[in-house]
């Protein structure tokens, strides 16, 4: 039998296959898809503390090999999701993870706290890194502001914390090295990469926000080279996030240093494959002769120059 658990630090989760913020709703959209006790987590759409109306459309268009998208965090706030979703979202038999996102060091916090009082949650992600609202990835692109939300929400909280960073830096290593030495459990890489989309006869970008997040089997490249980065740098879990739509792509993220990974854009056209990778993950590691996800873990071989 091969063990499919996974521990980030105070995260333990059934297996390493979880569905990424934004792309499976608040998961009542995807119970006629989903077995969702298959899953390692499920983690909802980002709340903010108030309701946000988000982008002018267009907010979505699908470009070569990804989507991009400009959704600029549209969400009824945290009372409605404490209202409306968590309760559902509890009675779930998985791992549910909450991610937020404030304007500010506060906003995380109080935001922490309240969801804190939810043992039943397996951990808060924290957004530190939308493209697409002002001031959104500020936390993700300096090191002292991703520690000291990080620290911060750490004290506030009770829960396992996961900082979801932007690779919109020139150097990802240095954020991820904060977030770990200010307590996260874990860091996401990676949110989406800065694109447009232009419609150039009509001489107009083609999302209502002009620029976007790429996602999608497009990033699956940087994505990987990333992972493999921190891996090498930061002593911390990594979840492996960009254009996973294969086994393939998932045994790519683990060797390169990812402990566990996030389906996103995959789950608009293929809502299954979450459920069908934890199956096949399994055969794949016995076949590899490994006992555990853990033994392939970081286990990419470089050739020495
Ligand atoms: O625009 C959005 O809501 C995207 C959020 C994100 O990439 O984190």
């Amino acid at each position: 039998m091969i063990d499919l658990n996974v521990q980030l630090n105070r995260l333990k989760l059934a297996n390493p296959i979880m569905v990424a913020s934004g792309t499976f709703g608040y998961a009542r959209e995807m119970a006629a898809f989903v077995d969702f006790r298959g899953l390692g987590a499920i983690i909802p759409k980002t709340i903010t503390p108030q309701p946000r109306l988000g982008n002018p459309p267009s907010r979505t268009v699908e470009v070569s090999s990804g989507l991009l998208n400009s959704i600029g965090l549209d969400n009824d706030g945290l009372d409605a999701f404490v209202a409306k979703h968590l309760d559902y979202l509890l009675s779930l038999e998985t791992a549910i993870i909450a991610n937020i996102a404030g304007k500010n060091t506060d906003e995380f916090v109080q935001m922490a706290e309240r969801l804190g009082k939810y043992p039943q949650l397996a951990g808060l992600e924290l957004n530190i890194s939308c493209p697409n609202v002002s001031g959104g990835v500020d936390f993700g692109t300096d090191p002292e502001l991703a520690a000291q939300v990080v620290a911060r929400v750490r004290d506030a909280s009770p829960l396992p914390v996961i900082a979801k960073l932007t690779p919109n830096v020139t150097d990802i290593v240095e954020i991820a090295e904060a977030a770990a030495e200010a307590g996260a459990d874990a860091v996401s890489l990676v949110n989406t990469f800065q694109g447009m989309a232009i419609d150039w006869r009509r001489r107009k970008p083609i999302l209502g926000n002009v620029i976007g997040g790429l996602s999608g089997p497009a990033i699956k490249p940087m994505a990987l080279r990333i992972v493999w980065q921190v891996a090498q740098a930061v002593n911390v879990p990594i979840i492996g996030i960009g254009g996973i739509q294969s086994l393939d792509d998932v045994m790519e993220f683990i060797v390169a240093g990812a402990t566990a990974v996030q389906i996103g854009t995959a789950n608009f056209y293929n809502p299954g494959l979450a459920n069908k990778l934890v199956d096949q993950l399994s055969e794949a590691l016995q076949e590899q002769g490994c006992q555990c996800v853990g033994d392939l873990v970081g286990t990419l071989q470089v050739p020495t120059r």
